[in-house]
């Protein structure tokens, strides 16, 4: 089988995005993620949209991976989260955010260790041993992130600001797209 590097072609449509994710191994992950060349119009049947919050939409869930279209209003942001034990990349499709990045010290108090600006087009790693972090949609209009999980992330700790501590959260989908032909 062809590297990531040697068939960037597959990465130009969300079924060989798809595809290629099921075909190599969680190795290959990030050349993958780094190669992925899709035009806005790719992810137009994946978005909605809600006043709420940002949207979790679910564009394949394997035993495997999952990967999800982000859909963020202005100012929308994540509550501080870890991953529930798995690898996490982000490629921006559209749009500004800023990652903070904290760690928990041994008072359980909160800290922060970074911020991260990213744009459309760049592709963030997060993973529980570098901390926990929270995600806000900085730009002036609604932004787009995909997200790829690996494995899937069916519940993680969220940080709950009333309360002032972390709380087990279970991971919804707003939406769940389906491809018109069958993958494999
Ligand atoms: C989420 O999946 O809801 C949060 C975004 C992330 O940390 O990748």
């Amino acid at each position: 089988m062809n590297s990531p590097q040697e068939n960037h072609t597959s990465y130009q449509s969300l079924e060989g995005l798809v595809n290629a994710l099921s075909n190599e191994e969680k190795s290959k992950y990030t050349d993958i993620i780094r190669s992925i060349n899709l035009p806005l119009s790719a992810f137009e049947n994946c978005c909605s949209w809600s006043d709420k919050g940002y949207t979790r939409n679910c564009i394949r869930d394997t035993d495997k991976f999952e990967l999800i279209l982000l859909c963020w209003e202005k100012g929308q942001v994540t509550p501080i989260h870890d991953h529930g034990g798995e690898e996490c990349w982000v490629h921006i499709i559209q749009g500004k955010f800023r990652e903070t990045v904290y760690n928990v010290d041994d008072l359980g108090e909160l800290n922060v260790v970074k911020t991260n600006i990213s744009n459309t087009g760049d592709v963030t790693y997060m993973s529980d041993f570098m901390g926990c972090h929270s995600l806000e949609n900085l730009s002036d209009a609604r932004s787009l992130s995909l997200h790829l999980y690996a494995k899937p992330i069916r519940n993680c700790n969220a940080f709950d600001d009333d309360l002032g501590e972390f709380v087990h959260k279970d991971l919804t989908y707003n939406t769940v797209f389906e491809f018109e032909d069958e993958l494999t």
